[in-house]
């Protein structure tokens, strides 16, 4: 069965779309009402919102099939994809603005908003394995949309919309990583989502509070960079960057230099194009800037083997690298950057991990161990100055680059 929806940018119509109930993807797109409001990243051609594109955006809002435990959750809620508990939430989320009214219903944003609506805990309970509360399960949530593979679910703790992301597999350690980065982060100014720490039945939670507000927007850095195609030559870095640019967002390079040196710190394997972006008025579409940092748990060796901890030789990164001594390279600037800030950083990390019943004393040795050495490192990079650890091969990295022609120029008048 198909069923006519209006894709809305909350109170504005934005096109004419049919959904497939079956398999819930948008199997026509009709009319464009609203091309200034399409999702960023989706092709417009002459009026006409490119199906396949926006097909792939809206299932990409769908909870992801590798979600930890979600064939269990969709077999308790007697549902067949993640594509139709998304169609049954109007595809409404917590970190932006979209969602689809069925056509001719009426329906208001302010009716059905889960910033200004309560919402109920069922769906979240599902996908913490713990059934729901009655039998009649509400499946409206904005978990439906909630991206990203480690258990979560959106809970209304005192009146704030808040985030609750569990760890993985037999270590858990996720959530005390997401504490550690927000109290680096603390200290040395950067911009980020304060995470902390819950402890149920012995597991433990992150707990974070939505950053967005009914007005704003997150567009992650995957959708930015769709703006736009890459040529071959251009690396991702800088691509990245030429998509900002051409979109008019501010303060992007340093807002890149401050999440590579947070990253390079905490070892992070995991900063994929979707774990950072940007934040926008969902009604007057002006550029933010770049979004606070978030989700910096799958890092210090989240996954791997004590013996393992500290050594760089399985260490993986993201986005720009596959290497984070490569990766480092790519910051433009390190003046604003006081490591002694993180004097004493690792008794803390030490006080965060006590009482976790899955990481015992000897990794936690380990882990406190690892990240005093990661600080030291950078320490011992910062002190030269760019220009001298930067490798040929990253001129192409950053060509065009202000911040290097300034370098390049003083490299070259200290060659001669
Ligand atoms: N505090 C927040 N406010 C608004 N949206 C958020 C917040 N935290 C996360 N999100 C959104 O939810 C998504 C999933 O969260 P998060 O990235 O923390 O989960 P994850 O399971 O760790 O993801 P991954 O698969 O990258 O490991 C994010 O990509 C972002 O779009
Ligand atoms: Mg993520």
């Amino acid at each position: 069965m198909a069923k006519r929806y209006i894709l809305m940018h909350k109170n504005i119509p934005v096109a004419d779309i049919v959904i497939d109930s079956a398999s819930g993807s948008i199997s026509a797109v009709n009319q464009t009402y609203m091309e200034s409001h399409v999702p960023v990243g989706i092709p417009v051609i002459k009026g006409k919102l490119n199906r396949a594109a926006l097909n792939e955006w809206w299932k990409g809002r769908a909870i992801p099939a590798s979600r930890d435990g979600i064939k269990h959750a969709l077999i308790d809620l007697n549902i067949s994809t993640t594509q139709q508990l998304l169609e049954k939430s109007l595809g409404l989320s917590l970190s932006d603005q979209y969602w689809i009214c069925p056509a001719d219903s009426g329906i208001k944003w302010s009716d059905v908003n889960f910033f200004d609506n309560p919402f109920s805990d069922d769906v979240g309970n599902v996908l913490f394995g713990k059934g729901s509360s009655g039998d009649e399960i509400s499946l409206i949530s904005p978990d439906n949309t909630s991206d990203g593979w480690l258990k979560k679910k959106w809970q209304i703790i005192d009146g704030r919309r808040c985030l609750i992301k569990g760890g993985s597999g037999a270590i858990q350690q996720e959530p005390y990583n997401e504490v550690l980065a927000s109290r680096i982060m603390e200290r040395l100014g950067i911009p980020h989502v304060s995470y902390t720490l819950m402890v149920q039945d012995d597991y433990p939670y992150s707990v974070c509070e939505d950053f967005i507000t009914p007005q704003t927007e997150l567009i992650t850095a995957w959708y930015i960079m769709q703006t736009k195609q890459k040529p071959n030559h251009v690396s991702l870095y800088q691509h990245y960057l030429n998509s900002c640019e051409v979109l008019g967002i501010p303060r992007v390079v340093e807002s890149l230099d401050r999440m590579m040196v947070l990253d390079y710190i905490i070892a992070n394997e995991d900063r994929h194009q979707n774990n950072f972006g940007v934040i926008r008025s969902a009604e007057t579409l002006e550029w933010g800037g770049p979004a606070p940092i978030y989700d910096s748990g799958s890092s210090l060796w989240f996954a791997s083997p004590q013996a393992l901890i500290g050594s760089t030789r399985k260490l993986t990164c993201k986005p720009f690298k596959n290497d984070h001594n490569e990766q480092i390279k790519l910051v433009t600037s390190f003046d604003w950057l006081d490591l002694s800030l993180l004097k004493g950083i690792d008794e803390e990390f030490r006080e965060i991990l006590r009482g976790s019943i899955f990481i015992d004393e000897t990794r936690c040795d380990a882990l406190c161990f690892a990240l005093r050495k990661r600080v030291e490192m950078l320490a011992s990079l910062v002190i030269k100055p760019a220009h001298m650890y930067r490798g040929e091969d990253l001129r192409f990295d950053v060509e065009k680059n202000v911040e290097y022609s300034k370098d390049q120029s003083k490299e070259e008048e200290w060659e001669r």
